[in-house]
């Protein structure tokens, strides 16, 4: 087992990463201060896994939550059965709510614990590489409204993560190779040598090799835990991790919310950032072929879809969050495993890249 430290001084945790954690209740001892545990899961990841886990948990005799599985019930009135079952078991501010689940569940599990009676530990079991990697280190959670994704949250830091790389032999294998751009996103924007020990590995990590499962998912964290150390709220670098993220979204919501993958829209994305960065002259035509190379490898997509015009994506690009007064604030990758969040490119090389980084028609 491989253990690493989120430094965030009083609220610092540890993210634990190995094979059959889910059966070592001494990592889940540690994580729990009282002595109620509610668990929440998803119809889909609950009959996986929730029984092994109850069995470390027994000497709490924990409640249980199982949700609608999808993102379309990352909504309030779904949370609401997370509340509605802790009261109905007279859980105090002592309980800590562990979330077993993909992003969806800890996202969901994240914001019950930062508000239920004001605020309760959780403990994040990440069962999705996507998860792994990404959602479950760093203390964002919430829920979708109708008029837009995640706009309702807090950030709220886990007691601590475990992440049993077990769980990912049930994965469906889209969803591994979602995780895995984000995967890519990391020795993009701040490990070079990451990036290259991808090229070298991605076909073990295809095949779900533990070995390399643990290293990348080790890896990865450990960035993300550097990136989050130093900007918790983001109000400067964090912004980093939306490298890919601005043209993502703009895929996502013009190919309609769940056509897309949220990582394969991200895959595309940083392609197109890319090539705008190839554009702009901070890549090299070698470096961008070389991270197209390797989304492709992973079995992503690396363009936008054909239906989706340039001047379409423009638009939907302009709504994003990352719009400062009026102007486009984008992540772009600047020579292979280092990139600048900047407002400063040529709008036309930005419609270049829309326009031609699309599906054949
Ligand atoms: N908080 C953050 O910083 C952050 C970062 C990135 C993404 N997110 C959020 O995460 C969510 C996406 O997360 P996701 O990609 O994990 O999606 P998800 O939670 O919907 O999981 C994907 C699918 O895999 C299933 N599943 C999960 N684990 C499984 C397993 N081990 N075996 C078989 N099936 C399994 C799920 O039930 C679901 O059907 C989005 O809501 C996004 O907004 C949050
Ligand atoms: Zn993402």
């Amino acid at each position: 087992m491989k253990t690493l430290n989120v430094d965030l001084g009083e609220r610092s945790y540890p993210i634990h990463i190995g094979s059959g954690l889910l059966h070592r209740s001494e990592l889940l001892k540690s994580g729990i201060a009282g002595s109620r545990v509610a668990v929440v899961t998803n119809e889909t990841v609950g009959p996986l896994y929730l029984d092994t886990l109850l069995k470390q948990l027994a000497p709490w005799d924990p409640v249980c939550v199982v949700l609608p599985d999808g993102e379309v019930y990352k909504t309030l009135d779904v949370l609401n059965n997370i509340f509605t079952a802790l009261l109905k078991n007279r859980c105090d501010r002592k309980t800590t709510l562990i979330a077993l689940g993909g992003g969806v569940v800890g996202d969901m599990t994240g914001f019950a614990a930062a508000t239920y009676q004001r605020g309760v530990p959780f403990i994040q079991i990440p069962t999705t590489l996507l998860a792994q990697v990404d959602s479950s280190v760093g203390g964002k959670t919430g829920v979708n409204h109708p008029l837009g994704k995640n706009m309702i949250g807090a950030f709220h830091q886990p007691e601590c993560v475990i992440i049993d790389i077990d769980t990912l032999t049930t994965l469906p294998d889209n969803e591994l190779s979602a995780g895995l751009a984000e995967v890519i996103k990391y020795g993009l924007i701040g490990d070079p040598e990451f990036f290259f020990w991808l090229e070298q590995n991605l076909d073990e990590l295809l095949q779900r090799d533990p070995q390399a499962l643990v290293y990348a998912i080790e890896r990865s964290c450990s960035e993300k835990a550097r990136v989050v150390a130093a900007d918790e709220r983001e109000a400067g670098s964090r912004a980093l991790l939306n490298l890919g993220h601005t043209f993502g979204h703009a895929i996502e919501t013009g190919a309609g919310y769940g056509a897309w993958l949220h990582g394969e829209a991200v895959a595309a994305g940083m392609c197109m950032a890319a090539d705008l960065s190839r554009r702009i002259g901070w890549l090299t035509l070698d470096e961008c072929a070389r991270i197209e190379k390797l989304i492709h490898r992973a079995l992503l997509p690396t363009r936008a879809p054909k239906t989706l015009s340039g001047t379409k994506l423009r638009e939907l690009m302009s709504v994003d969050k990352k719009v400062e007064a009026g102007k486009l604030r984008l992540v772009l990758p600047k020579g292979l495993g280092h990139a600048v969040i900047t407002q400063d490119f040529p709008s036309a090389l930005l419609n270049e890249t829309l326009e031609q980084c699309r599906e054949p028609a």
